[in-house]
């Protein structure tokens, strides 16, 4: 679909859960487009709602400056899914089939879909229909596939780990047993990286299955040290009984039935993905933004921006559609916070 000596039209969108670095990535993709290959780079609004119902923005050097630190996403984004219940009702048009349709109409060269797993599952599908489609990872929860970091995942673990810290003091005042549930979907990376940053006594994850008897024994053995207080790390995608609401309230109820020792909850909820991103995330997305309108350039379409051991690179988005980057079994992370004394639970 190139056109041959002409500049390439781009479309950038922004799907799924919003994070701490997305503007920072749009602004690496449009400003390389721009100054370093004269590509005329257009903003989709709201993930593939705008691509569904043809809504756009034109994106300029003077509209992408000023936005490298700005939490969320300048374009708006949502949870649309364009393949899900497609062609239910077979007389209208389906919904994968108007993308195709309005990129086509917008005279798009390549889609720059930012998102997570069910973003870049989505982009995998487009480009099977054979649109040109690079994708570029993020989340809070640093579980896509085929990369070693997603950004957001550094701004949130900052986030996360300020909160346990706090947790500390008021635990320690009280002497209380204060469990924080901390966000992730179903990977525990978000929950181990700021339960370690944060000193949490016990962490828990979906990947290591938990016994409640070796949290108690654990929680009052250090009560017998006479250790005033605990810090329970819990990730939101731990197993609990179906009936349960959420894993918070469900642990901090239950050590204190088995223990007997005061304790209380905190969810920390939205505020692990809003704000300002990390230094850190702000470097990746830049580099991972600024990488993806360099494949552009180069024709590499169907791959995702990836950094691996410390490279940014490329995968194929076949390899990284419908899979989950979950926490490995030997994990090294896990076994030195083991032979800490840190508790998992099993
Ligand atoms: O994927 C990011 C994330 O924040 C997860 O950690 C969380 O489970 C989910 O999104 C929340 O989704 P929603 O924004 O649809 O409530």
């Amino acid at each position: 679909m190139g056109k041959g000596k002409k500049p390439q039209r781009i479309g950038i969108l922004t799907a799924g859960g919003d994070c701490p670095g997305i503007n920072a990535a749009i602004r690496g993709v449009g400003k390389t487009a721009i100054v370093k290959y004269g590509m005329e780079v257009i903003g989709i609004s709201d993930g593939f709602t705008g691509l569904i119902n043809k809504e756009y923005v034109q994106l300029t050097e003077s509209s992408l400056s000023g936005i490298l630190t700005l939490g969320g996403t300048i374009l708006g984004t949502s949870r649309e899914k364009p393949f899900k219940n497609n062609n239910k009702n077979k007389k209208e048009i389906s919904k994968s089939a108007l993308i195709t349709e309005h990129y086509e109409q917008l005279g798009l060269d390549c889609l720059v879909c930012i998102g997570g797993n069910g973003t870049l599952k989505t982009a995998y599908m487009l480009a099977e229909e054979g649109l040109n489609v690079v994708g570029i990872p993020k989340t809070i929860d640093n579980d896509v596939w085929g990369t070693d970091v997603t950004f957001g995942f550094d701004s949130a673990v900052n986030i996360a780990t300020e909160a346990i810290d706090r947790l500390h003091s008021t635990a320690n005042s009280h002497k209380r047993i204060m469990v924080i549930e901390i966000m992730g979907h179903n990977a525990g990376w978000l929950a181990l990286y700021s339960g370690i940053a944060g000193g949490g006594d016990v962490i828990l994850i979906p990947e290591i299955p938990y016994d409640e008897n070796v949290i108690k024994d654990y929680l009052l053995k250090r009560a017998k040290e006479n250790k005033p207080y605990s810090i329970v790390v819990v990730a939101e995608g731990i197993k609990i009984p179906s009936k349960e609401k959420s894993p918070g309230s469900y642990l901090a109820r239950r050590i204190n039935e088995m223990t007997g020792l005061e304790t209380r909850e905190t969810v920390l909820g939205y505020i692990q993905r809003g704000g300002s991103p990390s230094p850190m995330d702000r470097i990746l997305a830049s580099r991972f933004g600024a990488t993806a309108a360099n494949m552009i350039a180069d024709r590499e379409y169907g791959r995702m921006v990836a950094q691996k051991n410390c490279e940014i690179t490329s995968v194929p988005l076949k390899e990284v559609a419908g899979k989950t980057r979950m926490v490995e079994k030997n994990n090294s992370l896990v076994k030195r916070a083991l032979e800490m004394g840190t508790c998992f639970g099993n």
